[in-house]
Formats: structure tokens, sequence, C-alpha cells
């Protein structure tokens, strides 16, 4: 494996598994935006895998832009309640905007990021998520495309960390009890 394979339990969704979903999401996406433009919005730090890899796989041609969002408050549990460290350099209105997250966790950061795109008046906004969370089911967000729909464990790897480690893992992974415990 590598230096981190002693961090995890498991492997969850290999690299193989990864770059099939992709191709498939990329067809998708090139028929849903076929004579429209289309403007991919990732969501840093952990969308910067599946965006490269994605927008890679699209024939459609696209602008990349990227936003930066930090929940309030500590704990494991997000607040809902979002700030911008880092903003578009896009104006969107008018465009078809698609999100790019890496993951669905409680879906709080992707409802507050949709409305907050939908107030600048574009043309449409839809997002695209590599994995979905089980427990992100019950929220309130019309996900358009998604990778994979996982149980809720700690998960990490294809851009999501645990302490901003683990990231450069290209598999997702679930992570060792005694790593978090
Ligand atoms: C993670 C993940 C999503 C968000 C999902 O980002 O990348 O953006 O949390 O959680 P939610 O559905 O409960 O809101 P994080 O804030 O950890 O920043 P990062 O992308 O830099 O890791
Ligand atoms: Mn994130
Ligand atoms: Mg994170």
């Amino acid at each position: 494996l590598n230096d981190m394979g002693q961090d995890l339990k498991s492997v969850l969704v290999t690299e193989e598994e990864i770059k099939t979903r992709l191709a498939e999401l990329a067809a998708e996406i090139d028929a849903d935006y076929a004579g429209r433009d289309l403007l991919l919005v990732g969501v840093l730090k952990g969308a910067v895998m599946v965006m490269a890899d994605l927008a890679r796989e699209l024939h459609h041609s696209c602008e990349m832009d990227w936003m930066a969002v930090s929940s309030y408050g500590a704990g494991t549990t997000s607040s809902g309640v979002v700030r911008i460290l880092m903003d578009l350099d896009i104006d969107i209105s008018g465009r078809n905007v698609l999100i790019v997250e890496d993951v669905i966790d409680s879906g709080l950061t992707l409802s507050w990021l949709v409305g907050n795109l939908r107030s600048r008046g574009p043309a449409s906004v839809e997002v695209c998520a590599m994995v979905r969370k089980e427990l992100a089911l019950d929220v309130e967000l019309d996900v358009r495309y998604v990778g994979f729909d996982l149980p809720n464990e700690f998960i990490v790897g294809y851009g999501l960390d645990y302490a901003e480690k683990y990231r450069n893992l290209p598999f997702i992974g679930t992570l060792a009890p005694h790593m978090y415990s």
C-alpha cells in the first residue's frame, strides 16, 4: 500500500472505481449541458481531486473557479452557519453553475452554498458530489450527480481529510479507530 496504509481500516472505493464512476458522471454532464455554458465551482480544499479528475473526463468545454468556505464554531458537528474565506473570481449571473464537492456529510455546507450562489442570479445551480453519506439523505438538498452513497463512517482519501491528512490517497478508505479515538 503506502506509508498511510497502517492508519486505515479498509478501502471503500478503489481508484479504478472512482475513475469509472467519474467517466459515467462526466458523460451525463456532457449530455445535460450540451449547447449551454458550464462553470464548475470547486469547494476548497476537499474538492480538489474530484474537480481535477471530473474536468478532465468532460468533453464539454467548461470554466473552473473555486470557493473556500468554513463552518462557524468548533466541534465535530457542522453548525450550518458558513462564512466565505475566499470567494469566486467569476461573476456567475446568467451562468450554469455546477458545484463540485468531495463529500456531503450533514449537507449543511452545500445547502447554504446553493442558496448563496442562487442569490447571485445564475441561470442554474446544480451539485455534483463524489460521496454522499447516509445521514445527508435527511437534508433537503437536491443533488443532481452523486458518485457514491456510502454509510456514515469516518472516511478519508481522494480529497477527504482527517486533521488535514490523507487527502492525497488515490482511493477512499475508512480510518482505523485507533487513529481518532
Ligand atoms: C468538508 C467536506 C465538505 C463539508 C461537508 O469540508 O469537504 O465541504 O465538510 O460537510 P457537511 O455536509 O456536514 O457540511 P471541510 O469543512 O472539512 O473543509 P475541507 O474541504 O478543507 O476539508
Ligand atoms: Mn470541503
Ligand atoms: Mg475537512
